[in-house]
């Protein structure tokens, strides 16, 4: 529970497993495990290894507060704790089962560009199917209806990329204040900025230096530097290489979510290069 910045290993009694202060809620494929990685670097923070799914899986939620704090890293008092399950995003009974748990915590949501998120979530699908010896069809047969050739609006991947649908449900309990928004594209090209400001909404002093965040051109993203490791990056399944998809199919896709995003820039009031 020690890091880089830490020399208060003598006082490991004073931890203890506590429910988190912040949660990121998604979006899925945004780049959550990404936001999470650099967040762990911080000496004020402990983040939960896996994805806990409390809120979104009945059986889990059943379990109670207990077994969700139970779930948590250990932590010192000062120390802020965090979870991400990015289903909690799309999932509509999870902002009220949030704010009857701590109508005060912080919520962290990573958005990316809807197109290449839907490739993402399909590619991730794929990789799943695959594992499971099932056949990967190509994506433009995937996400087209094959009677009209126009997009499947009820197709998963495409669904979960309509972000004001689920921000709406979201701001029916939180302010907006009480949510940051990450741009996962400058999370990628960039990530000092984007994290630089998630430490100011949570309240912690700005630790994680820019220098820190190391380009790997083979890995083609940005790995950060750790207490074990001079570059952590993350594993093969995340920054994979997208598949080529048609112009066309790009275009329609883009035309189906044009509105969906200018719905959420106004729902959030800041905007996206998405719809340029
Ligand atoms: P792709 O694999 O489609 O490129 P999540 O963690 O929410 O599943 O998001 C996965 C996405 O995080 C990846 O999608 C990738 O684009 C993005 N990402 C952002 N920063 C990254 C990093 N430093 N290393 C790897 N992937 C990163």
């Amino acid at each position: 529970i020690c890091n880089k910045y830490d020399n208060r290993k003598v006082h490991i009694r004073l931890t203890k497993r506590r429910l988190p202060h912040c949660i990121i809620i998604g979006a899925r494929k945004a780049g959550t495990r990404a936001l999470l990685t650099y967040l762990k670097v911080h000496p004020d923070i402990q983040t939960a290894q896996y994805e806990v799914h409390f809120f979104d899986n009945q059986e889990n939620y059943d379990f109670g507060y207990g077994w969700y704090q139970k779930q948590m890293p250990y932590s010192f008092p000062d120390q802020l704790t965090i979870e991400k399950s990015p289903a909690y995003f799309t999932e509509s009974s999870v902002p009220g089962r949030v704010y009857s748990m701590n109508s005060t915590i912080k919520i962290l949501l990573i958005v990316r560009d809807p197109v290449q998120r839907t490739i993402s979530d399909q590619l991730q699908l794929n990789f799943k199917g695959l594992d499971m010896g099932l056949e990967v069809k190509p994506f433009e047969e995937l996400v087209l209806n094959p009677k009209t050739g126009n997009i499947d609006m009820n197709f998963k991947p495409v669904q979960r990329s309509y972000y004001d649908v689920y921000m709406k449900n979201w701001l029916k309990y939180f302010p907006l204040n009480q949510i940051h928004i990450v741009d996962g594209d400058q999370l990628i090209a960039d990530p000092y900025p984007e994290v630089y400001k998630v430490e100011s909404f949570l309240g912690v002093r700005h630790a994680i230096p820019q220098s820190d965040f190391v380009y790997n051109a083979t890995k083609g993203f940005y790995c950060v530097k750790t207490d074990t490791a001079y570059q952590k990056c993350l594993s093969g399944s995340k920054g994979r290489s997208h598949p080529h998809i048609q112009k066309e199919v790009i275009e329609k896709l883009k035309d189906v979510f044009w509105k969906h995003n200018e719905n959420f820039f106004e729902l959030v009031n800041q905007r996206f290069f998405w719809n340029n």
